[in-house]
């Protein structure tokens, strides 16, 4: 698996982020490292990245230095993908992000796109080629990845790993911003207002697995059969999201349960996580 030095502080923008960002990049360097490493040599006519929510490439991780970003971490794969798609909607840190992805030589120029996600998905799409495997990370702070983008990006073969903020703002925020609200946030990010019968039909505790399951099926109908996951939580255990591992292909499960079986402390683990 490849290990990356932290990056130096180069004067751009960098935020400040919780020490969970970590985690989410451990499953993402160790995917990549293996998706790229065992998916160049198929027959795919090309391997792209796509990250709607790209964040400006570092990050300062509260206590602890700093980390790659997503976009950066993806540029850095030992086996390049032969394209980057990067979305972000900050002009400041959209400009750090332009200046330092140069820094890094890539197969294509990557597609860099300064706005909101769900209409930045249209002109990735253009640029994805048939018969490519592209790998989407998704990665909100809150409620702001529409279905219908993924009903989009599974126009091509596309693995999915999306943060799903399922108690950091779905459930903090039910009962005042989308409970009886049309066409909700909640409703834009699961294609479907039958989450509120969901929950109410079950004791609390449930509601968190509750709407991960909706969003479940509701991926389940673009074609998607594989769905891995893993907790994002705060040092102290309160859970922030969850990681949503998809994939129409059985291989990709395995690819990624493979990875995924290392936690981000390094112990091992074979069971599911809740
Ligand atoms: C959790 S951070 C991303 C971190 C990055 N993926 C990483 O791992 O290094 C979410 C990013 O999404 C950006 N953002 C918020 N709303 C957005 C939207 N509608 N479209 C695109 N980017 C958005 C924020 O400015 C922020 O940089």
């Amino acid at each position: 698996m490849f290990e990356l030095e932290p990056p130096k502080d180069d004067g751009l923008s960098i935020e400040q982020v919780g020490p969970w960002s970590a985690h989410k990049h451990h499953f993402l360097r160790r995917y990549i490292d293996a998706f790229t490493t065992s998916m160049k040599s198929k027959s795919w006519s090309g391997l792209h990245y796509i990250d709607l929510f790209a964040g400006a490439g570092i990050e300062r991780l509260r206590g602890n230095g700093l980390d790659w970003g997503s976009p950066l971490i993806a540029a850095q794969a030992p086996h390049r993908f032969s394209r980057l798609h990067l979305c972000e909607l900050d002009k400041t840190k959209f400009q750090a992000l332009s200046t330092r992805i140069g820094g890094f030589d890539q197969p294509g120029e990557p597609q860099l796109l300064n706005g909101d996600a769900n209409q930045a998905i249209d002109p990735i799409m253009n640029q994805i080629p048939e018969r490519s495997l592209t790998l989407a990370f998704l990665d909100p702070y809150g409620l702001h990845l529409h279905f219908s983008t993924l009903q989009k990006l599974a126009q091509r073969r596309t693995d999915l790993v999306i943060f799903f903020p399922d108690h950091l703002d779905a459930l903090r925020n039910w009962e005042n911003v989308y409970q009886g609200k049309p066409d909700s946030n909640l409703d834009r990010v699961l294609g479907t207002d039958v989450w509120y019968d969901r929950m109410m039909a079950e004791p609390q505790d449930n509601w968190a697995a509750t709407l991960t399951q909706v969003y479940a099926e509701q991926i389940r109908t673009l074609g998607y059969s594989q769905f891995e996951y893993e907790r994002i939580a705060r040092p102290q255990g309160q859970p922030l999201y969850r990681l949503i591992f998809c994939s129409a292909d059985k291989a990709g499960a395995h690819l990624w349960q493979r990875v995924a079986s290392k936690k981000p402390g390094g112990q091992y683990t074979f069971g599911f996580e809740q």
